[in-house]
């Protein structure tokens, strides 16, 4: 079955996954990387993560990011150019199936993937594929059950609920978080370091900024679309559910968490 991403790829999508930097997306990651480390970053986004774990590995590394679609491709060449580097590779691959043969990396990471896909287990078995003998696997996933807020809203409590039914309904895991270790399991990895981190959105800046993001993605991403495609919201209540955003991210009390997992698999 075809993977259905969710957010898609509208610009209030990437501007959002643009601004995320190794440090608040990679930490755990960040003490097992060394110079000259070959590594492969799955489902890469806009490329920002990649690029910083690019200046982990330094120049005698090399770091490979893929992703299934060109859309997303093109902005993280354009994130590569304007920080002239130039040796980080953009390719188009899919997580299903990787066009590199065994134990080819000394990393293989994805972050906020395995939430979107039909089949996380088997894709964690093709990341350990292309990962060395003594390599790791490393994952990053949100649990979306986990997200806390105040205010509450009855326009944020909604977009919660269609957004976990949304991605159910395209067979992936939106609370993919507490299933890490698990999936990790089935894929035949045994070896874990398992951790968790949050992102928190607390200032008046951060919060204007997450809350101005969903704002925009509620109303502009295949979010959008998606939802009034399966009759699960109104245009209507689609506009609710942004200016339900934008009240919170402007309300000077406006606090957001949200729990992550993350493990790191040896190979
Ligand atoms: C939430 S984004 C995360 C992007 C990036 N890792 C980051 O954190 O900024 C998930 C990405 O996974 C990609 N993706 C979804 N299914 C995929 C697949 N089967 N193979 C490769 N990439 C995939 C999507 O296109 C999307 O860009």
């Amino acid at each position: 079955m075809a993977d259905v991403y969710v957010h898609g790829h509208h610009a209030s999508v990437l501007a959002s996954h643009g601004a995320r930097t190794a440090a608040d997306s990679a930490a755990y990651l960040l003490p097992h990387l060394r110079e000259g480390m070959q590594l492969l970053d799955v489902g890469c986004g806009p490329g920002t993560v990649t690029l910083d774990l690019a200046e982990t590995v330094g120049p005698s590394g090399e770091v490979v990011g893929v992703e299934n679609v060109d859309g997303p491709l093109e902005h993280a060449r354009r994130h590569a150019a304007a920080r002239g580097d130039e040796r980080t590779r953009f390719e188009r691959a899919d997580v299903v199936e990787l066009p590199y043969a065994a134990a080819s990396f000394d990393v293989v990471h994805a972050h906020q993937v395995l939430q979107h896909l039909t089949d996380p287990v088997g894709a964690l078995r093709e990341m350990a594929r292309v990962a060395r003998p003594g390599g790791l696997v490393a994952v990053r996933d949100v649990d979306y059950a986990s997200m806390v807020w105040h205010p509450g809203s009855e326009g944020m409590t909604r977009w919660l609920d269609v957004y976990r039914r949304l991605a159910r309904l395209n067979h992936a895991q939106p609370d993919a978080g507490r299933h890490l270790v698990a999936w990790a399991h089935a894929a035949g990895l045994a070896r874990l370091t398992p951790s968790a981190s949050l992102w928190t959105y607390a200032t008046p800046e951060q919060c204007a900024w997450w809350g101005g993001t969903w704002a925009r993605r509620t109303l502009e991403s295949t979010f959008a679309t998606q939802a009034l495609a399966r009759g699960l919201l109104t245009s209507e209540e689609l506009a609710g559910i942004s200016a339900a955003w934008d009240t919170w991210s402007t309300h000077p009390d406006a606090w957001f968490a949200m729990t992550h997992a993350e493990v790191i698999a040896h190979v």
